[in-house]
């Protein structure tokens, strides 16, 4: 990772030879003047030079992205096809779009800038951001086609790649080509099966959050749920990645901002915590980096935002990937690594123990297993965290699911898989906890080669240039009435059950994607699901009630009164859902239980 040179140079050094030709054709032009016919270079003024050079970039600017609207239209025109329509905006780069996406981050709800361009444009529009084009669709037909018909049509790309490198490398999340396909299969065997190792370590870091909770719940405070599932999620990410988890349940959890406790500097210093927000951190600064596209590194000249909170997250890993290869080294003798295809995962493996045997790289086993811990750490949580929010909001749901835990597994033994394979109405509850609150709200591709995406109702088909990129969103597809029906913004496991199955989903299944489609479908589906129903079945056979608390919820993470009364969904939250790669609610999620008491042994 080249952590350390200042981000503005790579960037101004690939750009240099476009700012510096427009710069040496006005110089070489005036001194051709001044050689060839001195009369004329004599009558035009100093200022008008002065002016020239000071115009010239922008003019460049602005005439080459006239030129490319230009030349799209022609080769749009002659495929039959239409380019994706603009968002308008008469500010200079974009500024405008950008200003008012700042804005919604700050004020608004979750998408509703896209949602609202969709009524006025069609699912699929252009958003140019500083003279860049990105084509933005919510459309289900497309995204199958961009993810799954057209695979090799797409790829993550050189922008997402460099806007990422700092926090992911090389890894399989931030790869295209074959270091993806290299990456993939390396790690794929080990979520290949379920594996008793992981339900047992689901076990105990499930029953150590609960007993917390049970504990600060007897205190009289209210608890955040949402740091609560991150903190399983952590303890139990880095135990079966590494075989040493940082023990962020052990740090305690965070008071509500009211209780005196909750100022208390050596809980903030707990290097558990330190590790925990140093991660969160890492994960929103090379989010954010999104916002301005190709141009990130202007607002980052000096020094990677990622950097400080990348130094503290790989003194974590750095020495336990260093031990992984010293000990696979000294227990095979220096048998060679470098394995092929798929590998047997023995039962108690860790990732790391697995990867070893691919390769000894020390960057591309920190790489990989980081990511791996970025996929699958607060995607989890945060479906636990929703999914908890949606059946405090629901008691009906709540009832029925506590029904279903209680008639399958009883009030206290630990659930298995066999158990998890007979709930339907768990595996309802979470599928339909991902509809509304996918865990990937808004994802990306870029386009490789100039492609159609077919025309709608009759429609001519859009045309697609070549290295686009296209911004894709499954939260605003899963949230669609002409999609999903008119009841598509309540929460109702029950539409994963009943006729509007059929009517909707089955016939239709690009409609639900909260783990994408394709061959870059998620790795660790099974595995999530699996977790996030372990972790709700021990929280339901604990807690007979869950009641969200308002007085706990910190006062500036509440939705702003005006959404009161807004249709749909926005209008109904209690908590403010915000994504940058991931959702998660601002603030936390607090709420208070009630311990089960008849059933409980
Ligand atoms: C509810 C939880 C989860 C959700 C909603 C989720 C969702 C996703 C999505 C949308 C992607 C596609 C990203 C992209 O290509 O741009 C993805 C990829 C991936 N996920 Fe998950 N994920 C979850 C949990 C997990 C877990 C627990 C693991 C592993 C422990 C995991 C491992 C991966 C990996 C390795 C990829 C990259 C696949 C590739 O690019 O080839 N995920 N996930
Ligand atoms: C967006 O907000 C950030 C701070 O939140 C600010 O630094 C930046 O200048 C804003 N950009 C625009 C275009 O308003
Ligand atoms: C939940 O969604 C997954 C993925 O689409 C599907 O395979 C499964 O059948 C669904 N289960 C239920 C009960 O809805």
């Amino acid at each position: 990772m080249a952590i350390d040179l200042p981000p503005i140079l790579p960037y101004a050094f690939e750009r240099l030879p476009r700012l510096i030709a427009p710069l040496a054709l006005v110089y070489a032009l005036r001194k051709s003047i001044e050689a060839f016919t001195p009369h004329v270079a004599a009558v035009i003024p100093g200022w008008l030079w002065a002016i020239t050079y000071l115009f010239i970039l922008p003019l460049q600017v602005a005439l080459g992205a006239q030129y490319a609207d230009w030349r799209d239209a022609r080769e749009a025109r002659r495929h039959g096809a239409v380019l994706v329509p603009s968002v308008k905006d008469n500010t200079p780069g974009g500024l405008g779009v950008l200003r008012s996406m700042n804005s919604s981050r700050k004020n608004g709800y979750l998408a509703e800038i896209a949602v609202q361009r969709s009524k006025e444009l069609g699912n699929t529009f252009n958003i140019n951001i500083l003279w860049e084009n990105r084509i933005f669709t919510s459309e289900p037909e497309y995204i199958k086609i961009i993810l799954a018909t057209e695979f090799d049509s797409f790829e993550k790309g050189p922008g997402f790649f460099h806007q990422m490198e700092s926090l992911l490398g090389t890894g399989v999340f931030n790869s295209d080509g074959d270091m993806w396909k290299f990456h993939r299969s390396m790690t794929r065997p080990f979520f290949s099966k379920e594996r008793i190792s992981h339900f047992e370590l689901f076990g105990r870091h499930a029953d150590d959050a609960i007993s917390q909770l049970r504990a600060r719940l007897k205190q009289g405070y209210a608890v955040d749920a949402q740091d609560i599932a991150s903190r399983f999620t952590l303890d139990s990410a880095t135990e079966f990645l590494f075989g040493q988890n940082v023990h962020s349940l052990a740090a305690g959890l965070p008071y509500p901002y009211t209780a005196p406790e909750s100022r208390d500097q050596a809980y903030t210093q707990h290097p558990a915590n330190v590790f925990a927000r140093a991660f969160a951190e890492a994960q929103l600064m090379a989010a954010l980096r999104g916002r301005y596209g190709a141009s990130w590194p202007l607002n980052e000249p000096w020094r990677l935002k990622t950097a400080p909170h990348m130094r503290i997250v790989r003194n974590f890993i750095d020495p336990i990937v260093t031990e992984a290869i010293a000990k696979r080294r000294a227990t095979t003798q220096g048998a060679s690594v470098g394995m092929k295809g798929d590998r047997e995962v023995k039962e108690g493996e860790t990732l790391l123990d697995h990867l070893v045997n691919y390769t000894d790289d020390e960057r591309v086993l920190r790489d990989e297993t980081l990511n791996i811990m970025i996929a699958g750490r607060d995607t989890t949580a945060n479906t636990i965290t929703f999914a908890t929010y949606m059946l405090a909001e629901h008691p009906q749901a709540f009832k029925r699911l506590r029904e279903e835990i209680l008639t399958k597994v009883g009030p206290s033994r630990r659930p298995t898989l066999e158990d998890m394979r007979e709930m339907k109405y768990l595996r309802a509850v979470i599928n339909e906890t991902l509809r509304l609150y996918p865990a990937v709200p808004f994802n990306i591709r870029t386009s490789r080669r100039a492609l159609l995406l077919p025309g709608k109702d009759g429609k001519p088909p859009f045309y697609i240039p070549a290295r686009t990129r296209v911004p894709y969103s499954v939260f605003i597809m899963h949230r669609r009435t002409d999609l999903w029906g008119p009841d598509a913004e309540e929460f109702d496991p029950d539409r994963f059950l009943d006729e509007r199955l059929h009517k909707y989903l089955t016939p239709n299944p690009f409609i639900f994607l909260p783990f994408n489609a394709g061959p870059r479908i998620c790795l660790g589906q099974q595995f999530a699901y699996h977790e996030a129903s372990f972790f709700l079945i021990r929280l339901l056979q604990s807690f007979s009630k869950i009641e969200l608390s308002p007085q706990a919820q910190p006062p500036q993470s509440k939705p702003p009164q005006a959404w009161q009364g807004a249709p749909g969904k926005k209008g109904k939250e209690k908590i403010w859902p915000k994504g940058h790669l991931t959702m998660y609610a601002e603030g936390g999620l607090w709420v208070t239980m009630e311990e089960a008491q008849d059933e409980q042994v």
